[in-house]
């Protein structure tokens, strides 16, 4: 099983990414043969223009696309950008047509600065999965006051947060080959 994951930060050092190493480690515990993760800062995707799947946008979304294409579970994360995801992330969701996730265990991580978490990134992040007909893991991680979560070497600080993140990496492995009926 190949497990993706996409950062929807751009930022050097991203707390998102560090908090998706945590969650791609898991899931290769627990049985993935091989993950990875898709910054956005290295991608250089375009901005969708809406062109039909016939009009190529070149390299760089054709090679996403596939990569996204030959995940069987997909792990999406974003900071929260004024009460949502980020729209790098949006952008590249957009450069995807539902064929890409349908049908894919899709597990859900959001960081903020604030107290009171990502829950909202979630929230929407859902909605848009679901108009992309995956199917969204109940169990998400919001991680709140994001930059004091982590040190300078991506290490979790916070008391709790990696077992968090572990379950969520092992229940996309599990739920994911419940749904390919392994
Ligand atoms: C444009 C922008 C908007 C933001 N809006 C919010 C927000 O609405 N709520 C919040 O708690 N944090 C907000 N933040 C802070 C980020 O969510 C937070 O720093 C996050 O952990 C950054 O993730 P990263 O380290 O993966 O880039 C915002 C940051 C930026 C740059």
């Amino acid at each position: 099983m190949k497990v993706l994951a996409i950062c929807g930060s751009m930022r050097e050092g991203s707390s998102t990414g560090r908090a998706i190493d945590v969650i791609l480690a898991a899931a290769k515990a627990a049985g993935a043969s091989e993950v990875e993760k898709l910054s956005l800062r290295e991608l250089g995707l375009p901005m969708c223009d809406g062109r039909p799947e016939g009009e190529p946008y070149g390299p760089e979304v054709e090679d996403f696309r596939a990569r996204v294409r030959a995940a069987d579970a997909i792990v999406v994360g974003s900071p929260e950008y004024h009460g949502s995801l980020t729209g790098a992330l949006k952008n590249a969701l957009d450069l995807l047509g539902p064929e890409y996730m349908r049908g894919k265990m899709v597990g859900l991580l959001a960081t903020a600065s604030g107290e009171a978490g990502a829950m909202n990134t979630l929230n929407h992040l859902r909605h848009i999965c679901r108009w992309m007909e995956a199917w969204v893991l109940p169990y998400q991680v919001s991680i709140p006051t994001a930059s004091s979560a982590f040190g300078p070497d991506g290490e979790v600080l916070r008391p709790g947060l990696t077992e968090e993140l572990e379950r969520l990496g092992s229940e996309l492995v599990r739920y994911a080959g419940l749904l390919a009926g392994s």
